[in-house]
């Protein structure tokens, strides 16, 4: 099984960016603790970091036929990108949005989500914790846990 990982545009920066919104966790140490959960649970990851929207949907194109589930944090583009929300419709796989922030107590232009629609769920507001729990909760989903 197969899950892919996908950050978006300026979410290399976490750790050094904004970190009364975004924390101190590195990118890097995020995608380690989720590589130790899914190894644990016997399953694959795949990440990738793009800070644009054409490479997310390459990226999204290239795993979707092998993958299981998405975990998505698309960053900015979250609150605008047809296109991205368009080829996770297109690949018709389980996907879970993430924001470190809680993006409805912030600016009223981040409270919309066009990527909601097609997702199970999401999680916001927890930090990088997130990303274990959208791990935890696609997991129990494709009944691995
Ligand atoms: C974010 C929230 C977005 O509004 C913002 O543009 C980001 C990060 C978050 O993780 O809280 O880049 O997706």
């Amino acid at each position: 099984m197969k899950i892919m990982v996908i950050n978006g545009p300026n979410l290399n920066l976490l750790g050094a960016r904004e970190t009364e919104h975004y924390g101190m966790t590195t990118l890097e140490d995020i995608e380690e603790g989720l590589r130790e959960i899914a190894a644990r649970a016997g399953v694959e990851i795949e990440c990738g970091q793009f800070n644009g929207e054409g490479e997310i949907i390459d990226f999204i194109h290239r795993y979707g036929t092998g993958a299981d589930g998405i975990i998505i944090n698309p960053g900015a583009y979250t609150h605008y990108s047809i296109a991205i929300r368009d080829a996770i419709a297109a690949v018709d796989l389980p996907t879970v949005e993430v924001h470190l922030s809680n993006i409805h107590q912030r600016e009223d232009f981040r409270r919309e989500s066009v990527v909601a629609p097609v997702s199970l769920g999401g999680v916001w507001g927890f930090g990088s914790h997130g990303y274990e729990l959208a791990l935890l909760a696609l997991l129990r989903r494709l009944g691995v846990q």
